[in-house]
């Protein structure tokens, strides 16, 4: 009996070994999430430098986690260490012998020949994301002051109704591109988006105002953390734009920035210019509304 007995028990538990281990071999298959295999890297703004050539990548005013918990630090970290920095080595390799070799970048986009179609994508690329990057903050739960504030509620009615249209403006932008603040000689705000990397300083565009703000429409800013949902990446870039830094840029135009207003209104006609036209912005339909 005893033997017969031990016989039964050790069936029963190696059953049971078997079902235990087919149950966590089940368990090990489920496969990974993609996203969540990304891990940051855990470099720092300074180890980032540009090869070498005409233009030296900005030095960004942040660490990469200062913009937690709204924009997550390894977006920030990709935009400037691989997005930013590709556009500066492509536009440093881009010029050389060329006429724009030995300008500066604003003169290269207000001089820019809009059919040298390279030079105008590295050129904008690493302004707007100069623009962009240096444009944002630590969240501080402020409202832009002053003549600055003073101009939006002219323009817009309030503070709550320009983020509205600037809201809308960027969800009704289909595919890469920004949405600007800027404004005109007068100091007249307005919103407008421009595809790819194209940006108010073009005179092509026939935007004729300097920038005040923008923000970055490209996936690569935002997908990491808000996937499909670009309203809420919009909502949270409101949470850590540096007002002040806005503001200084509004107060220095009068005085500095008058006389750099792109004065060229005339569009290169038809069929000698890519698509990228600066898109009006209107107040969208409840059904236009897209980029959810
Ligand atoms: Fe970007």
């Amino acid at each position: 009996m005893k033997s017969t007995q031990l016989f039964v028990i050790a069936v029963t538990a190696a059953t049971v070994v078997s079902c235990k281990k087919d149950t966590l071999h089940e368990v090990v298959d489920v496969p990974a999430t993609p996203i969540v295999a990304v891990k940051q890297k855990g470099g720092k703004p300074t180890d980032v430098k540009a090869a070498e050539g005409a233009f030296q990548i900005l030095e960004l005013p942040y660490g990469y986690t200062a913009l937690e918990p709204h924009f997550d630090a390894l977006t920030t970290e990709i935009h400037y260490s691989k997005h930013l920095l590709g556009y500066v080595n492509s536009l440093n390799k881009s010029i050389v012998g060329t006429k724009y070799e030995t300008l500066e970048l604003d003169a290269i986009l207000k001089n820019l020949n809009a059919s040298d179609a390279v030079v105008r994508n590295n050129a904008g690329g690493v302004y707007n994301h100069n623009f962009f990057l240096e444009g944002l903050g630590p969240a501080t739960g402020k409202e832009p002051e002053g003549a600055l504030m003073e101009s939006i509620n002219k323009d817009f009615g309030s503070f709550e109704e320009f983020r509205n249209q600037f809201t809308e403006a960027s969800l009704r932008f289909i595919g890469s591109g920004w949405t600007w603040l800027v404004s005109d000689k007068t100091g007249k705000l307005k919103i407008v988006n421009t595809a790819n990397n194209d940006n108010p300083l073009m005179k092509n565009l026939g935007i004729t105002s300097v920038p005040i703000l923008n923000l970055d429409l490209w996936e690569h800013a935002y997908y990491l953390k808000f996937q499909n949902r670009k309203r809420e990446y919009v909502n949270t870039f409101f949470s850590v734009v540096n007002w002040e830094k806005i503001e200084k840029r509004y107060d220095a135009f009068p005085k500095a920035a008058r006389s750099s207003v792109p004065t060229e209104t005339a569009v290169e006609a038809p069929g000698t210019e890519t698509p990228v036209q600066a898109q009006p912005v209107v107040t969208p339909k409840p059904e236009e509304k897209t980029g959810e």
